[in-house]
């Protein structure tokens, strides 16, 4: 369509056909088999609704869709075609690595890569905008969304989250293959207090802008078509009812002129949050904040025409918000053709297929963090093919690995450890067995629960079979981890370890056969002490997807060395979260190697992490040089370039990551001790080496000062450049004022 056409349909609609477009109605409402439920259920098959709402989400295939599209538009009085959105957030029918597990790739192109076959797959079912990236900063890991994002830091995030919009749109989101990129949840949603989901976020302006909203921004900036809303409050206010946050810094500092939705009843909900006396005033409110599309909770439906014949919200409010829904249905092209990519063809051609699948390998692999591999001539890891070796545990058969965030696809599809060592191990060398159940009896998982009659017996029985298998085997692969519905939406921990029942199989399976190499699954940074203290060597695997058991066992087999680095910090002990390595100067920093008393310091536990952000171990290991400056200052206009040396001084090629990290030593506020500003990665043969170098701009030294102004202050300056963020040796170099 033409704008000007867009323009005369817009002026063609009446109040209530324009408010309808502002309604999100959950998928059921279309189909009764949808996964999701929710408050907007409509019995009455006559409700204008179902003809009008302009958007749903939650239901998915592209038969169902275009069929559902028929009938709606027929009846739409405009003809206007329905959106259908739904959470695509690591891959359609082919699963990728949890999004966590991707930031671990420290590849923001595998990110981008992934992202483009999840919309490859998604279009073909009939999608048309999926609720990805998550760019929240997340720092906590009691918290169980930490699974959805990229991590702690606001850099890694930036990148992580533009490349995923980037691959889920591609140049023009009406080209085949290409959906909208809705980013979320706007904003500081990771801060929720102590971990809680949904609970409120105590930060600073301050903190807000300087860790918090710059992936937001980044995603913005790569272009993404929509926003939501997070169901936090901030500063004493739902963010859904924000107009500081949604108009002033989203719409005007950020320059965001997509549709802004709100997340699920969020609207609602800030009736129980207190600010509104009922969904009327929460319409009211949400409209004002700039909040284009209520998913969910009925009040927009309910109210919002009536709050504009009342004179409480004014028609401007929402021609704007319907003129934004319009453009992105226009964008998407779903004038000329209200399917996009719905095609029953393409979905079986391209699900699950080679292609598919090779690149989920291949970002399994990335993913994977080797956390300790102990002994340097007698290390377990890669396996050696000659030797006996157990894989035992729960996770061996093929638990679900998809996390709690594939709602497609099947876990069927999944390749399990077990199928995947049978492939490329000697048959007579392998053995297996489950070792316990995945949980401890009664355990509460999101939706669900876990019990089983005859738990104890069950498990006594399973435990002295893996100890008999143990004690068969030269090498024991402990597969264990964490439940797929432990993390994801409310899925907050206070403890943040095992099951009971798995350290118990752990102590046992060490008690007779100290070779373990554990490979750990989960959507978060777990408590690893125990782990490690037990095994000879650990890997981090995340929810890995359908192709798990094949990059886990590439992995431990050494076809791929392993190169993914921690996107969060696995602490100490839980007592530490939320943590970051970049965290703001203290005026008592613990003195390093000292106890410290009287200084920033725990009495019971050290202040670093178990495992810090940045960090993973490779099967050789590489020489980093002390970075050499190309000058010890510059002005805003100028550059200077750090250069290390990298050496691989083992014996496997190998990649590493590079990561670059400055800290301002004086400023007018406190600055972060450290702050990630870049990263690369470089493969090299053994022996071999490469000069790797990053420039350093006056841009990369801004921040925002007590005036709340961004920009850089000439003074002293610290650079490292290391494979972790625990590195040590470091240059400086002066910003000097402009002008000198
Ligand atoms: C989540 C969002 C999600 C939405 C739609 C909400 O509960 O917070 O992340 O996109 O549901 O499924």
């Amino acid at each position: 369509m033409t704008e000007q056409e867009l323009r005369q349909l817009l002026k063609d609609m009446s109040l209530e056909e324009k408010v309808f477009q502002m309604v999100q109605l959950p998928g059921q409402n279309f189909d009764t088999s949808a996964a999701v439920t929710g408050y907007a259920d409509r019995q009455d098959q006559n409700d204008p609704l179902l003809s009008q709402a302009g958007s749903t989400l939650g239901i998915f295939g592209a038969a169902k869709l275009k069929a559902i599209q028929d009938t709606y538009m027929e009846k739409q009085p405009h003809h206007i075609p329905l959106l259908f959105m739904l959470d695509v957030i690591h891959g359609y029918e082919t699963a990728f690595p949890c999004p966590l597990g991707l930031g671990a790739t420290f590849a923001p192109k595998i990110a981008e890569t992934c992202a483009q076959v999840s919309a490859r797959e998604a279009a073909a079912g009939g999608i048309h905008v999926t609720f990805s990236p998550m760019a929240d900063l997340a720092r906590d890991a009691r918290w169980g969304r930490v699974m959805e994002s990229t991590g702690e830091d606001p850099y890694l995030n930036s990148q992580m989250a533009a490349a995923m919009v980037r691959g889920f749109q591609g140049e023009d989101v009406k080209e085949p293959g290409q959906v909208a990129s809705c980013v979320k949840h706007f904003a500081a949603y990771g801060a929720a207090a102590a971990g809680l989901d949904y609970s409120n976020v105590e930060l600073s302006r301050h903190t807000l802008r300087e860790y918090y909203l710059g992936a937001y921004g980044a995603a913005v900036e790569a272009g993404c078509e929509m926003v939501m809303t997070s169901f936090n409050s901030w500063n004493g206010i739902p963010c859904t009812g924000n107009p500081w946050l949604m108009k002033d810094v989203l719409r005007r500092e950020m320059g965001f002129d997509g549709v802004l939705i709100s997340d699920w009843g969020a609207v609602g909900e800030m009736v129980n949050h207190g600010i509104c006396e009922d969904l009327e005033q929460a319409a009211q409110k949400a409209a004002e904040a700039g909040v284009d599309i209520d998913m969910c909770a009925d009040a927009y439906a309910r109210h919002l025409a009536q709050l504009v014949r009342m004179g409480k919200v004014e028609e401007r409010t929402i021609d704007d918000a319907v003129w934004r829904i319009l453009v992105l249905k226009n964008k998407l092209g779903l004038f000329e053709n209200p399917y996009k990519d719905a095609d029953e063809i393409k979905e079986k051609e391209c699900f699950l297929c080679q292609e598919h699948r090779r690149l989920a390998r291949e970002a399994v692999r990335k993913s994977i963090v080797l956390l300790k591999n102990a002994g340097d001539d007698t290390r377990l890891l890669p396996l050696n093919r000659e030797k006996k070796i157990a894989f035992i545990g729960p996770y061996v058969e093929g638990e679900d690995m998809r996390s709690s965030w594939v709602v497609t696809g099947s876990a069927e599809a999944s390749v399990s450890i077990r199928q995947a060592a049978k492939e490329v191990l000697p048959a007579q060398n392998l053995l297996f067995a489950k070792g316990c159940t995945l949980l401890d009896n009664d355990t509460i998982l999101n939706l669900d629960e876990f019990h089983m009659d005859g738990w104890e017996e069950e498990n006594a029985r399973l435990l002295k079979e893996a100890a008999e298998t143990a004690r068969q085997a030269d090498v024991v692969v402990l597969c264990l981890g964490e439940h797929r519905r432990q993390s994801g939406e409310a899925t907050s921990r206070t403890q943040i370890v095992l099951p009971k029942i798995q350290r118990k199989l752990l102590h046992t399976i060490a008690q007779v056969n100290d070779q373990v190499v554990s490979v750990i699954f989960s959507g978060r940074p777990l408590e690893l002490r125990e782990v490690s203290q037990y095994s000879r060597a650990v890997l981090e695997v995340w929810m890995p997807g359908t192709e798990g058991g094949h990059g886990i066992v590439d992995v431990l087999t050494g076809v791929y060395n392993p190169s993914g680095k921690l996107p969060m910090s696995f602490p100490y002990t839980v007592g530490q979260e939320p943590m970051s390595y970049s965290a703001y100067s203290t005026g008592r920093p613990k003195p390093e190697g000292m106890r410290g008393d009287y200084t920033t310091r725990y009495l019971d536990a050290p202040n670093e992490p178990l495992y810090p952000f940045g960090y993973g171990l490779s099967y050789t290991t590489f020489s980093i040089s002390k970075p050499v400056l190309s000058s010890s200052s510059m002005t805003a206009d100028g550059s200077i370039t750090a250069a290390v040396t990298v050496k691989n001084t083992g014996d496997w090629e190998g990649t590493e990551t590079l990561q670059l990290y400055l800290r301002d030593v004086t400023a007018s506020c406190i600055r972060p001790v450290k702050e990630l500003k870049g990263f690369c990665q470089v493969t090299l043969q053994p022996g071999k080496e490469q000069t790797v170098s990053f420039t350093v701009t006056e841009e990369m030294l801004r921040f925002h000062n007590p005036k709340e102004e961004y920009g850089s202050e000439p003074g002293l300056f610290r650079l490292w450049i290391g494979a972790s963020s625990d590195c040590r040796e470091y240059v400086e170099f002066e910003l000097k004022p402009s002008g000198q």
